[in-house]
């Protein structure tokens, strides 16, 4: 092997280390979440839709799965967590998602297909970092207003349980929910949204 395929096989190593410290950072929020980063054979595929099995994920519980190389998180939102939404109205700045930051069927007040769950690109809109789930029992960190959402430990921005950016946040826009599908009850195909059931 040669000096450069050597270092190149370094930095390939060194890139794989980094995104799945990068992932379990990810999921490393104060919540309780059913799966780590588990990137499939078909999502190394470019661009390939991934399928997520959400059976087993319970209430309050987040996912977290690549897909084009980007984490997304599935999040089952309990009746606590929809009623925190709804009160951080005031405190987002496109509380209707008029800025076309997701598909039309996810349009709506809870930002999903399924009010329980939500499907978001963990990547924020500022610079591109990955928030940390910060839960309604945070307030004494997040302030007492806090109703549960996501912080960006980069440069600040906050954003709600459906990932709906607040004011005030250097990131300009909400999260963005990727095309997905439910393929039967236990199972999201993300990337594709022409499959589902
Ligand atoms: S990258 Fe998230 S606030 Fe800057």
């Amino acid at each position: 092997m040669s000096q450069n395929e050597k270092v190149d096989k370094v930095r390939r190593n060194l890139v794989v280390a980094t995104t799945v410290a990068g992932g379990l950072a990810t999921v490393g929020a104060a919540v309780p979440f059913a799966a780590s980063w588990l990137p499939s054979e078909r999502a190394k595929a470019a661009g390939a839709p991934v399928e997520a099995d959400i059976s087993r994920l319970a209430p309050g519980e987040m996912q977290v799965v690549e897909w084009r190389g980007k984490p997304v998180w599935i999040l089952r939102r309990t009746k606590a967590m929809l009623d925190g939404i709804k009160k951080s109205d005031p405190m987002v700045s496109d509380p209707k998602s008029e800025v076309p930051q997701q598909p039309d069927y996810a349009k709506n007040e809870f930002r999903s297909i399924k009010e329980e769950f939500v499907v978001l690109e963990g990547v924020c809109t500022h610079l591109g970092c990955s928030p940390q789930m910060k839960p309604m029992e945070a307030k004494a960190e997040m302030g007492e207003t806090w109703e549960g959402g996501f912080y960006c430990p980069c440069h600040g921005s906050k954003f709600d349980l459906a990932g709906r950016v607040y004011k005030g946040s250097p990131a300009p826009l909400n999260l963005p929910v990727p095309p997905y599908a439910f393929v039967s009850d236990g199972t999201i195909l993300i990337g594709d949204d022409k499959k589902g059931a």
